[in-house]
């Protein structure tokens, strides 16, 4: 006979009662779906470095969103990959930009569903910088007109969500500002708020040919060891006006995560970005794990810590297993 009283593994005994006992849940509405639109006409070109995720012209992208959309995610971030880049980056703000084509097709064909439009310049400058270069620097200040103006225009062409990911100082005030002058007062803003300097951005860069062509970010993204000055960030994006905040990447950052949701009382999103979910599918190519439990153990991880909603590749997939 056993005197043991405490017997945790009692609630482990089946399904059912583990399911009981779950803590923590992940939803379809927690899923954002990430999209990069290409010019040309049937263009599906799926990128090196990201096996399932593809490089769209418009056309196709909006049977995607569509697909997407029926079979239950009802929000997508939307990147641009233009057909020529400039040193100012003009192809960010403009009116019949890629992402500005897109966002209109996607609201006319789609009709109901979240779009975030991603309003950063390294997409479309020919340095590959987020922002302007002025002495072999991104000069923060003179950036801040053009990120606005990105913003406005892709507010104008229909997006529900701006999200500036830039990491310049003082953008999304200058964001807000702008937008409320040009009427989108409604319009709200989601900050990447903190966004680390990472490795993981490797295969998007290979996505969006985003690459800076000299240099690094550093001297504006976010150091990976620091996490005081995390706290800092948003909280500068808070008084700014920010809506919702973003921690980017996620699961080598669990901790920011954690900090972020006790700190603030917003919407808090994670990016589970390209390297992330390299990884993931490179070793489940290789046999080397299961790549469906991996990805769902590394969402419900995610969540766990407190996000509220993720941005990730692997939305359509996970959805499956929901
Ligand atoms: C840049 C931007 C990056 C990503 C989205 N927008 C990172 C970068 O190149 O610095 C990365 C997303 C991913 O890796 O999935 N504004
Ligand atoms: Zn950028």
């Amino acid at each position: 006979m056993n005197t043991l009283i405490h017997r945790p593994r009692r609630l482990r005994r089946t399904a059912s009662l583990r399911a009981l006992v779950r803590e923590t849940q992940l939803r379809p509405d927690d899923l954002i779906y990430p999209l990069f639109v290409c010019g040309g006409e049937g263009v599906r070109r799926e990128i090196r470095s990201m096996p399932g995720v593809f490089n769209l012209s418009i056309d196709e992208l909006v049977r995607e969103a569509e697909a997407t959309k029926k079979e239950g995610i009802n929000t997508l971030i939307v990147f641009g990959i233009p057909a020529s880049k400039d040193e100012v980056g003009s192809g960010a703000y403009a009116a019949e930009g890629v992402v500005q084509q897109a966002i209109r097709a996607i609201r006319h064909e789609v009709g109901d569903i979240v779009i975030i439009a991603d309003t950063c310049l390294c997409e479309y400058t020919s340095h590959g910088h987020c922002g302007l270069i002025e002495n072999n620097d991104v000069a923060n200040d003179p950036s801040l007109d053009l990120i606005a103006k990105t913003a406005v225009s892709q507010a104008q062409a229909g997006a529900d969500i701006i999200a500036p990911s830039g990491m310049m100082d003082g953008m999304v005030q200058a964001i807000r500002t702008a937008l409320d002058e040009a009427g989108f007062s409604d319009t709200p803003i989601l900050s990447y708020a903190i966004k680390y300097a990472s490795a993981y951005y490797g295969p998007f860069r290979d996505a969006a040919d985003s690459t800076p062509q000299f240099g690094d970010r550093r001297s504006y993204q976010m150091d990976s060891a620091n996490i005081r000055e995390a706290v800092r960030e948003a909280d500068l994006d808070v008084e700014q006006g920010a809506d919702m905040l973003m921690v980017k990447p996620a699961l080598p950052y669990l901790d920011i995560i954690k900090v972020a949701r006790e700190r603030y009382n917003l919407p808090i999103a994670a990016y589970q970005v390209s390297g992330e979910y390299a990884q993931i599918k490179a070793a489940g190519q290789l046999g080397w794990i299961d790549e469906q439990r991996v990805m769902m153990e590394s969402l419900i991880a995610i969540k766990r810590a407190g996000a509220d909603m993720i941005l990730t590749y692997f939305a359509r997939e996970a959805l499956k297993h929901l």
